[in-house]
């Protein structure tokens, strides 16, 4: 499968590296477009296998899956810029643009009498640089089988999610926003444990290794996390004054307004 990548800076750069890592696309059936040369020359030194260039156009002709990486408001450009050289019955497009439907999306592409491509949306988050993305996608007109090649390419960078195209701004909030809200908590913690007595070093150490420990509780016995708290609050104990203030605080309402916020 060759795929190129229109936009390869912190996400379409990031899935260009994780792709070469991976063992289901070559690194030379790559190549990443970008208006920047300087942008193209760090993917250069990271993978020389992954063919680079300055022309859109050029990029996308011998793709089997062409990748829209380019912020909002320069997709309609992208696409007007790219459509005369993609073949609808072959190419699939894949757009990772947040907030771009579709019916969007089919507008840019339209051309006369001809029917859209198999179009995909994809949310990624920034995990997807260490290929521990949560990715969500979402099909429009595509084949089963264009469907699971798209899943399985993606599956190489971390865990994926196949949903309807309405959850996919819910799926934005919870996941992609949802990284910046982790790591929040984490700097809270941090802040705590400091405060506490630790080194900022030691407390973040302590913080992640307990975040990976709750993860891998959850991920192992398929328990509801209440489930966890309740095993670990003793009657009258530490635990349960902690969360309770925390609660007093707003913890779960500020999270759960976050990401309604996020959704808007
Ligand atoms: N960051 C996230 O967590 C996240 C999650 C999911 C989806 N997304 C989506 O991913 C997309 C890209 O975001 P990003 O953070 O990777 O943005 P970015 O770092 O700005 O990357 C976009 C790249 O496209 C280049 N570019 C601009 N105009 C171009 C053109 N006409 N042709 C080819 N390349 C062009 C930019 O070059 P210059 O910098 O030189 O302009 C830049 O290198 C956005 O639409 C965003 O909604 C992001």
């Amino acid at each position: 499968m060759k795929i190129t990548i229109i936009g390869a800076g912190n996400m379409g750069g990031a899935i260009a590296c994780g792709l070469a890592q991976g063992s289901r696309v070559n690194p030379c059936d790559i190549t990443c477009a970008d208006c920047s040369d300087a942008t193209l020359e760090k993917l250069r030194l990271k993978y020389p296998a992954i063919r680079t260039t300055l022309n859109n156009r050029e990029a996308v002709k011998e793709a089997d899956m062409v990748v829209i990486a380019v912020k909002p408001w320069l997709t309609e450009d992208v696409l007007h810029e790219i459509k005369s050289e993609l073949d609808y019955r072959r190419q699939i497009v894949v757009s990772i643009v947040a907030g771009v439907t579709f019916e969007q999306l089919t507008g840019f592409l339209e051309k006369e009498q001809e029917e859209p491509p198999a179009l995909f949306r994809l949310i990624p988050n920034t995990a997807v640089s260490v290929q521990n993305s949560m990715t969500f996608i979402s099909a429009q007109g595509a084949s089963q089988e264009q469907t699971d090649a798209v899943v399985s390419i993606f599956s190489e960078l971390g865990a994926t999610m196949l949903v309807a195209e309405r959850l996919m701004a819910a799926g934005t909030a919870l996941a992609s926003c949802g990284i910046a809200y982790a790591f929040r908590y984490i700097r809270a913690a941090m802040e705590g444990g400091v405060e506490l007595g630790f080194y900022p070093e030691q407390a973040k150490d302590i913080v992640l290794q307990t975040l990976k420990g709750a993860v891998a509780l959850l991920q192992a016995g398929g328990a509801h996390p209440e489930a966890e708290i309740d095993r670990v609050s003793t009657p009258g104990g530490i635990t349960i004054r902690g969360l309770n203030e925390m609660e007093q605080a707003g913890f779960t309402s500020a999270v759960i307004r976050g990401l309604k916020a996020s959704c808007n």
